[in-house]
């Protein structure tokens, strides 16, 4: 089958939080962009990041106390280099948001710094509890005011396409997310920032459209994947019966809010030095472990002892969303569980975002540069963004003016796709989210991650492979993530970061000091 792209851009960026968004804004001073994105351009990641954006810009702390701390959280598998540039690079991205008009807290004439976990400075800068909004906020509007930028919502990434001769990236496969219409986006340099797969679990942080679609197009176009088994999450989203898990930020421990079991027992510094503000992996196994011995689904975070008004103050909107589904924080108690919240592992990436294919580059959550690790430290992600989709703009414009030949759709083949509208594909990935949930999460075992994998291969042979709606390519996504994750944490016989093993609890640095690389 032939094709004329139905669009094109010297630089296709497919994803509109921070990574793309930035990634747009830098490219636009060196060709023509185009922004693809799934639904509207606010809905990723980005704009529910509560906590803030780590940097060190106080006098009392250093990008050298910033790099020491997101090695320490990445537990021997950072790629101190790429830590380097983020840490060294980050206090001046974060400056030109500010000049571009994002509104961080003050104190008098100082950032108001908040505290998160792990880190041993102050270095958060936050925007009440929605800094991530007003990020997302301010970009968008820059990119929909310039002509250079094009912005297309409701475009759903489908495969990447590569030129048979050379390999290149040369653009990409949409699906309108209404119709299920098909057409194709020819790019000079394609740069993926599709965020995560929060979806892949039952209980998630994440909003709806994080399913994985760039990670699996990558994968499905031979790109190199790395660290798929390293899952981050969140000690603390919300838990009641009938709401969503919201996410209470981390920040509210970092302001001195206690965890504590349902007989009311604080129990965080039995586990860890650092007791709340101990790394995310320690705190949310802490909590699993006084869930199961309590027999209880949830723990409760301790607000009583703060000044409740100024609490408020600070996160509006957890105020408002704990009020929205009956928990009166004037009562002075969260109800929290764990949730997934962020995935460490994804396309391998170098510190300009390249990937293993030419043309194609990856940045933001959907990428696996080495910055995080085996966990990643808090905040440290909407800074990834930032820093690193920066550069991947940079170096795609190095690519294009290195290849000036057009890329070419032309004899393109593209597989037929299967119509899928009998199949009950909600079923389906409630069915991936549950047994992800339950034999891929927190705490893991080698009999369980096998039967993850071999259920996930039952699964797969029950439906089309190529499935020509959006929930059908979304529910392979998650199958295809699921397996590489099960796959992976199987294969490490070890405990690290986001990485649990019930049956090998320990650290293992003589054999595991690697990552896991996995290509098609
Ligand atoms: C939070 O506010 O706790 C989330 C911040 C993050 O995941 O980096």
């Amino acid at each position: 089958m032939f094709w004329l792209p139905s669009w094109e851009a010297d630089f296709l960026i497919i994803g509109s939080g921070i990574a793309g968004l930035v990634a747009a804004y830098r490219a636009k001073e060196y060709g023509s962009v185009l922004v693809m994105t799934k639904e509207r351009a606010q809905d990723s990641n980005t704009e529910k990041a509560q906590g803030g954006i780590a940097a060190a810009i106080d006098e009392g702390d250093s990008p050298f106390l910033h790099l020491e701390d997101t090695l320490d959280a990445g537990a021997g598998l950072c790629d101190h280099d790429v830590v380097e540039v983020l840490v060294t690079e980050g206090p001046a991205r974060v400056m030109e948001l500010v000049e571009l008009g994002v509104r961080f807290d003050r104190e008098g004439s100082e950032w108001a710094l908040g505290q998160e976990g792990a880190h041993s400075k102050r270095r958060i800068l936050h925007a009440s509890d929605t800094t991530g909004w007003e990020i997302a906020r301010t970009l968008i509007q820059e990119c929909r005011a310039d002509r250079r930028i094009t912005l297309r919502e409701g475009c759903f990434l489908v495969d990447f396409l590569r030129d048979s001769h050379t390999g290149r990236c040369v653009g990409a496969v949409f699906m309108d997310s209404l119709t299920g219409e098909l057409s194709t986006c020819r790019g000079r340099a394609v740069i993926v920032a599709t965020g995560g797969a929060g979806q892949l679990y039952q209980n998630t942080t994440n909003p709806a459209v994080a399913t994985g679609d760039g990670m699996a197009a990558a994968y499905r176009a031979g790109a190199v994947m790395m660290d798929m088994e390293f899952v981050q999450f969140h000690p603390t989203a919300l838990s009641l019966k009938e709401a969503p898990r919201f996410l209470i930020s981390e920040a509210v421990r970092g302001e001195g809010a206690l965890l504590r079991n349902i007989n009311g027992e604080r129990f965080m510094p039995d586990y860890h030095q650092l007791a709340e503000l101990a790394p995310r992996d320690v705190v949310s196994r802490a909590i699993v472990s006084e869930m199961l011995k309590s027999g209880s689904d949830r723990v409760n975070l301790d607000i009583s002892h703060l000044d409740l008004e100024r609490f408020r103050k600070r996160f509006p909107n957890i105020w408002r969303t704990c009020d929205q589904y009956g928990v009166d924080l004037n009562e002075g108690c969260i109800p929290v569980a764990p949730a997934a919240h962020y995935i460490m592992g994804g396309v391998s990436a170098g510190k300009d975002g390249e990937t293993s294919i030419p043309g194609l580059y990856a940045c933001g959550e959907v990428a696996c540069n080495g910055v995080h690790g085996a966990n990643r430290l808090a905040s440290n992600s909407l800074l990834e963004g930032l820093v690193f989709g920066a550069r991947a703009a940079e170096h795609a414009r190095k690519f294009i003016e290195e290849h000036s030949t057009e890329p070419d759709l032309f004899g393109l083949d593209l597989e037929e796709r299967t119509p899928d509208w009998d199949v009950p594909w909600a079923k389906v990935a409630e069915q991936i989210r549950l047994l992800m949930w339950e034999k891929v999460g927190i705490i893991r075992k080698g009999n369980d991650l096998a039967a993850a994998v071999a259920e996930l291969e039952r699964i797969r042979q029950h439906y089309p492979k190529r499935p020509a709606s959006r929930r059908g390519v979304e529910s392979e996504n998650l199958l295809t993530l699921g397996w590489l994750a099960a796959r992976a944490a199987l294969m490490r016989k070890e405990s690290r970061g986001g990485h649990f093993r019930e049956d090998f609890p320990q650290r293992d640095d003589r054999y595991w000091l690697r990552h896991v690389i996995v290509q098609r």
